[in-house]
């Protein structure tokens, strides 16, 4: 495995998505991490990352030096690079120019991190100081115009350092760097797959759960439908699912998750439905967080009382992904954004004093639905865009009513399939429809209406993070505004949202 050490910089989760996408297993660690640690880890290598810091910040973030007396090849990477010359004698300093975007990179030693890569090729720089003096046993292998030492090499020790972002797609040749690091430097073995985890991690949900009873929330979306998958296969029937039905999801969408839980994944399924006590409790409500609060907390409340039927079950699943973990556990500590913490139905563990299980934490959303398709889930349940928690009561901008819930469903399943049809479902991170809470006047056969406008939402994305509008063909806006207006009745104007996030969100509410 290769260990990266967390320094703080934006790009961390590419550097191990680059790692794992060479089927190399990697883990982020904070650079507080203790010596005795690593070397029970025993990584191949360690990867500094960059960060924010200046090295010469009082606070900036330091890791125990005695990391280059493991005789472990190390690569320091912007922030990493200048943590490693420094530590080890060199000199660094405020560079008098600042340094962002792309770079032309000159090498001049082809070995090792370099090999395979021309002589001059692109590079992206994002920082404030550089390299001014080199510790012994270093020297410089690549310049960019501003900065003289842009990549040093300690080749005995194995210690490479690179000015600017090899993980980042703006340095085309980085994938190569970083794969010469891990094989040939490293040499480490290619042994990260997707259907190497799912037999390593049947075996340990065998061995942790025994013949003890295990529950899980079943969403119907791809974490939680491969977290039961891969528990299913190690433990069968002692595993028990829970799906709650809101009546707050998509068109026929709880019947079709049905169907597929039962019959194709033989799965053993509790389907509660509760459309009737959510609707209620949601009457009247326009503020979109007492919206999330009360779905919150009737989801678990009908949970708790169906987990309380399953007897002796003592763990609780969850399809937590390794970007959660990572962010509440992040250089600086504390969860990145306080607008991310309403996106889970918290509480539940605490509350049901069960122990966890999360197999999939130390995965990337990608890793998932290849996992699904190594477990054999259908096409279309790996491909499942995200859908949130509150499902349609944060579409329907403003009160719930039962009417209005149907007019949107209707107006979302033909938005769905039009962009399936063509061919944009896979494309897009999310693409859906949203009820607006103002009414405008059209025109219909020889008639005035007064009704409902609909809002259509399609974006790109990796991560939900940040996201842009996606410019999909105007003849597909025009059918599916179209077909929307002239089959559901109630709905007489279309409008297409053209905001990225930020500043926008991805939902309405
Ligand atoms: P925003 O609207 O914050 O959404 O840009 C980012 C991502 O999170 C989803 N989302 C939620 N998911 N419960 C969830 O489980 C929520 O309350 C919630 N709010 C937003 C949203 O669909 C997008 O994928």
């Amino acid at each position: 495995m290769i260990l990266i050490i967390d320094f703080g910089s934006q790009f961390n989760q590419l550097i191990a998505r680059r790692v794992r996408e060479l089927n190399v297993y990697c883990h982020l660690a904070p650079p507080h991490i203790q010596i005795e640690e690593i070397k029970s880890l025993n990584p191949g290598g360690i990867i500094l990352s960059g960060g924010p810091a200046s090295i010469y910040d009082k606070n900036s973030p330091k890791m125990d030096s005695a990391v280059f007396d493991l005789g472990i090849p190390v690569l320091g990477i912007c922030y990493g690079m200048h943590f490693m010359i420094n530590a080890l004698g060199g000199k660094v300093h405020k560079a008098k120019k600042r340094e962002y975007g792309f770079a032309e990179l000159h090498i001049n030693d082809h070995k090792h991190i370099f090999r395979d890569i021309d002589k001059k090729t692109s590079c992206w720089m994002s920082h404030g100081d550089s390299i001014d003096q080199l510790p012994e046993g270093f020297k410089a292998i690549a310049k960019t115009d501003n900065t003289p030492i842009a990549a040093a090499v300690n080749a005995k020790k194995r210690f490479f350092s690179l000015q600017f972002h090899p993980e980042v797609a703006h340095t085309p040749k980085g994938k190569t760097m970083i794969k010469n690091f891990l094989f040939d430097v490293c040499k480490c073995k290619k042994t990260w797959t997707m259907k190497n985890f799912a037999k390593e991690s049947i075996q340990e949900i065998k061995k942790m759960v025994g013949h003890k009873k295990v529950i899980l929330g079943l969403s119907g979306g791809v974490d939680s439908s491969v977290t039961a998958l891969l528990i299913h296969r190690a433990i069968g029937k002692d595993l028990t699912c829970i799906f709650v039905d809101n009546g707050l999801l998509r068109k026929d969408e709880a019947l079709k998750l049905k169907k597929t839980f039962k019959q194709h994944l033989k799965l053993n399924v509790r389907f509660v439905s509760a459309r009737k006590t959510f609707l209620t409790a949601l009457a009247n409500v326009e503020d979109p967080e007492k919206k999330r609060k009360i779905i919150g907390r009737i989801f678990i409340d009908v949970f708790e009382k169906e987990a309380g039927k399953i007897k002796d079950a003592e763990f609780l699943a969850q399809g937590t992904l390794y970007p959660d973990i990572i962010e509440s556990k992040s250089a600086f500590g504390g969860p990145t954004s306080v607008i991310k913490s309403h996106h889970n139905v918290g509480g539940l563990p605490k509350k049901m004093k069960l122990k966890l299980i999360e197999p999939l934490q130390y995965l990337f959303k990608d890793e998932v639905r290849l996992l699904g398709k190594a477990l054999k889930l259908d096409d279309d349940m790996v491909w499942r865009q995200p859908f949130p928690g509150p499902g349609l009561a944060i579409r329907v901008v403003g009160s719930i009513t039962r009417r209005r819930l149907e007019i949107l469903k209707e107006v979302d399943a033909i938005l769905l399939e039009e962009i399936r049809e063509a061919g944009y479902y896979k494309k897009l991170w999310q693409s859906f429809a949203v009820l607006l809470p103002i009414k405008s006047v059209g025109i219909m056969g020889d008639k005035r209406t007064y009704e409902n406008i609909a809002a259509i939402r399609a974006v790109t994305s990796k991560d939900a993070m940040t996201a842009d509008w996606a410019r999909l063909p105007h003849k597909l806006l025009g059918k599916i505004s179209n077909r929307i207006i002239n089959e559901v009745q109630g709905v007489n104007r279309v409008v297409y949202d053209i905001s990225s996030k930020p500043p926008s969100t991805i939902e309405w509410e």
